[in-house]
């Protein structure tokens, strides 16, 4: 797979330091990376579609997850965070949804979406919530 478009995981740039939230998160990166090595391998229709899909389900569950810590931890961040999860599903369901249509989503459109998400969300949302969860001493379970 091309590099320059591949996400990578790097320990100390998008590590948070709750396990459970950094395990979620290399996850969703290996999800994306597999629907960006479909575009670029050229998979049809339906195997992108599975792919993307894929990373939309378990983004949501992911979501939930961080949603759920934030209302038992008091967040007080919640709602603006919620919304931003909210924008990304929506975000990748409209990626999904132009899979049927004639004009595709080009790879530098996705890959745009998909290092936004990582960079931006992960390290900033994210990590204040990571940060406000450690400086409770709570521990996701
Ligand atoms: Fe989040
Ligand atoms: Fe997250």
């Amino acid at each position: 797979m091309a590099n320059e478009y591949k996400i990578a995981w790097v320990q100390n740039r998008l590590g948070l330091g709750q396990p459970l939230i950094d395990e979620q998160h290399q996850r969703l990166i290996e999800l994306a990376n597999a629907v960006l090595e479909g575009m670029l391998t050229g998979k049809p229709p339906q195997d992108m579609a599975q792919a993307v899909g894929r990373l939309l389900q378990y983004a949501r569950s992911h979501f939930e997850f961080e949603e759920s810590l934030m209302s038992r931890y008091g967040f007080p961040d919640r709602k603006r965070h919620a919304a931003d999860h909210r924008r990304q599903l929506d975000q990748l369901q409209g990626m999904l949804d132009g899979l049927d249509q004639s004009s595709p989503a080009t790879l530098e459109y996705v890959a745009a979406f998909l290092h936004d998400w990582v960079e931006l969300h992960i390290r900033s949302e994210d990590r204040e919530l990571a940060s406000y969860l450690k400086n409770r001493d709570q521990k996701p379970e």
